[in-house]
């Protein structure tokens, strides 16, 4: 994995750019954000261990997606926000975007349902053979709406047909609490724990990614050693510096409150890895946008993380990226080598519009277009990175998760906030438990009641 950070710097972008040496100054502040982080990494910063604790669980999570590879044809994940959005990106990452439809594929069809929408849950319902289907429900508070009323939609579809419940479901909770907890033992359905300090955007490389990564096939061995590759480099790197995992969030931080850059573009080309912008966008919200800091100080910080996918995407937003204000800070990622690549002979017409595409490998135009649109975001002064991976596998996939967790940790260490909690996010699921009168929650309605009545006032009907 490479981190180039040349064109974030004024000696190459001119004054939206950062002086080289505020960065090499940072050396001081940065040594006591990584002793900050290591201090927590048995608390608050537990996720951090993920890829040395997990070693002792795999063996149980590849014994089960053995069974399940044998026995079923559809493997659905229930979840949504961190028990979902990991998941996703481990399995467009490593299987890519037609998995399901592959005549190659060996193991079960993997389907996501990661929303509410009756349309589509009816759909995926009714379209799988739910005998050959396997449900892994995952909540950490094992309580959220969304999963639950999946999960009453999947059980109700299963008890219609007849079926064994225990025989379809696996659950994905916490150790001791929560409703789902309390149904594995009622429904005697295997259930994978989450530990408690693993919070949900963090949770990937718990049972959580894990186990729908080993049914599909994913080597989840190689996952955790990459990501345990990247801590154990950031523990030996002595100059913070030269550490990417400090300096990319040191970067973010400066242009954020001295440039007022407050979003950040993933701009990824690969559609496998498009996903990683979606991770990471949770990621990087809802662990930085806060109201308050630590000391309860009033801040309201935050950057907004935006992913988009190259070459598509620039024929749809690089325009702004160029002309528009300077308020964006790009990091554009891609592997060195695509895994599926081939010649293109290109026998169609002799037309010198479309020759220069003959008698190369179809990956030249996309690796073009990366350094295309790097020179141009560079011309036209806005500040970017580059990461580059050598190619899309389980241990550079691993690097660049564990790369991610601890960069916006480190970023919730200098802005001085908590990159763990979600209180607005905890405060929206209550709202929502008001409205459908869950006890207890009778207070939260009537702020809804009252919400309509202000917000009926001022309405245009069009016809
Ligand atoms: O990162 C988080 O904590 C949240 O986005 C959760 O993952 C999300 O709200 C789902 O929560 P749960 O796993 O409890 O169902």
């Amino acid at each position: 994995m490479k981190f180039n950070y040349s064109n974030m710097l004024e000696e190459a972008i001119g004054k939206h750019g950062l002086p080289l040496n505020s960065l090499l100054e940072s050396r001081t502040s940065l040594n006591q954000i990584k002793e900050r982080i290591q201090k927590k990494i048995n608390k608050d910063y537990y996720p951090l261990q993920l890829p040395e604790v997990m070693a002792s669980h795999l063996d149980k999570i590849k014994k089960t997606a053995k069974k399940i590879q044998e026995n079923y044809e559809n493997f659905v994940i229930v979840g949504i926000g961190g028990s979902s959005l990991g998941n996703e990106l481990l399995h467009y990452a490593i299987n890519g975007i037609y998995y399901n439809d592959s005549i190659s594929r060996k193991t079960p069809r993997i389907y996501f349902m990661d929303n509410i929408d009756p349309e589509s849950t009816k759909t995926l319902l009714t379209m799988l053979d739910l005998k050959k289907t396997m449900f892994n429900v995952i909540t950490k508070s094992g309580s959220t709406a969304e999963t639950m009323q999946n999960l009453l939609s999947i059980t109700d579809a299963l008890k219609k047909e007849n079926l064994d419940l225990k025989k379809h479901l696996i659950f994905t909770t916490g150790p001791e609490k929560g409703l789902l907890r309390k149904l594995s033992y009622e429904l005697s359905v295997e259930t994978f724990a989450i530990h408690p300090l693993v919070g949900g955007r963090y949770s990937v490389l718990s049972a959580v990614g894990l186990l729908s990564a080993a049914v599909e096939g994913i080597n989840i061995d190689a996952l955790l050693r990459g990501a345990e590759l990247v801590k154990k480099n950031i523990t030996k790197e002595s100059n913070p510096v030269r550490c990417a995992a400090l300096l990319l969030p040191l970067i973010q931080y400066k242009l954020y409150k001295e440039r007022g850059v407050n979003i950040n573009t993933l701009f990824i080309y690969s559609d496998g890895l498009s996903h990683l912008g979606t991770w990471y966008r949770q990621l990087l919200s809802e662990s930085i946008g806060k109201r308050f800091t630590r000391s309860e100080k009033q801040i309201f910080t935050g950057i907004t993380p935006i992913g988009v996918r190259g070459a598509t995407d620039q024929h749809s937003m690089l325009q702004l990226f160029m002309e528009g204000p300077f308020d964006k800070f790009i990091i554009f990622i891609a592997p060195v080598k695509y895994r599926k690549d081939f010649n293109l002979k290109g026998n169609l017409i002799n037309d010198e519009n479309i020759n220069y595409l003959k008698n190369k490998k179809a990956s030249q135009l996309i690796k073009s277009e990366f350094l295309a649109t790097q020179t141009a975001i560079k011309t036209s002064g806005k500040p970017s990175v580059a990461i580059e991976i050598p190619e899309i596998n389980e241990e550079e996939l691993g690097k660049l998760i564990y790369f991610a967790e601890y960069e916006v940790v480190a970023l919730g260490e200098m802005l001085n906030v908590d990159p763990i909690n979600q209180p607005a996010v905890e405060f929206g699921k209550q709202l929502t438990y008001g409205i459908m009168k869950r006890k207890g929650f009778e207070e939260k309605n009537e702020k809804i009641m009252e919400f309509k009545k202000v917000c009926e006032k001022h309405i245009i009907k069009i016809p």
